[in-house]
């Protein structure tokens, strides 16, 4: 069994989407470890997006993603990095497969609902970021 992290952003919280994003995603196997709501400070939003340093859009998404309150949630599953990707779907909900969790929820490459960790790399980064020591004052 791995872990993966997963993250429901502020237009989805907006949106009342958190429960039925849940109930998709335990409905494709995955166990629920730990979850949080809570709202990033500007500088936190940069810290986790770190490997976007120096990208157009990083401003963007760091404004985005503290604009409202997000949902960490520490996922567990067989392959569960490759499975949750799948699951998404495309960052731009434009070219997600119909039936994925941003092809439904999501509205724009910026504003696309979710995020997932793309390596098991990442996704003990990013696991420690939210869930970590320390991670109680984000
Ligand atoms: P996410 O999976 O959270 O990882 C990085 C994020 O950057 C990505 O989802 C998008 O929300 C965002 N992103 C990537 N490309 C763009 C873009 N061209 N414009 C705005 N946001 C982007």
């Amino acid at each position: 069994m791995d872990e993966t992290l997963f993250m429901i952003k502020p237009d989805a919280v907006e949106k009342h989407r958190i429960g039925s994003i849940l109930a998709e995603v335990e409905r494709a196997g995955f166990e629920i470890l730990d979850m949080r709501l809570v709202r990033l400070r500007p500088r936190d939003a940069r810290l986790f997006y770190a490997v976007h340093e120096g990208k157009p859009f990083l401003e963007e998404l760091v404004q985005f993603m503290s604009s409202g309150p997000v949902v960490p949630i520490r996922l567990r599953r067989e392959k569960a990095v490759q499975a949750l990707r799948d699951l998404i779907g495309a960052t731009d909900p434009r070219e997600a497969r119909p039936g994925t969790i941003r092809a439904l929820h999501a509205e724009s490459k910026g504003r696309n609902a979710v995020h997932a960790s793309d390596s098991p790399e990442s996704a003990r980064a990013e696991i420690e970021f939210f869930f970590g020591d320390g991670a109680a004052r984000r």
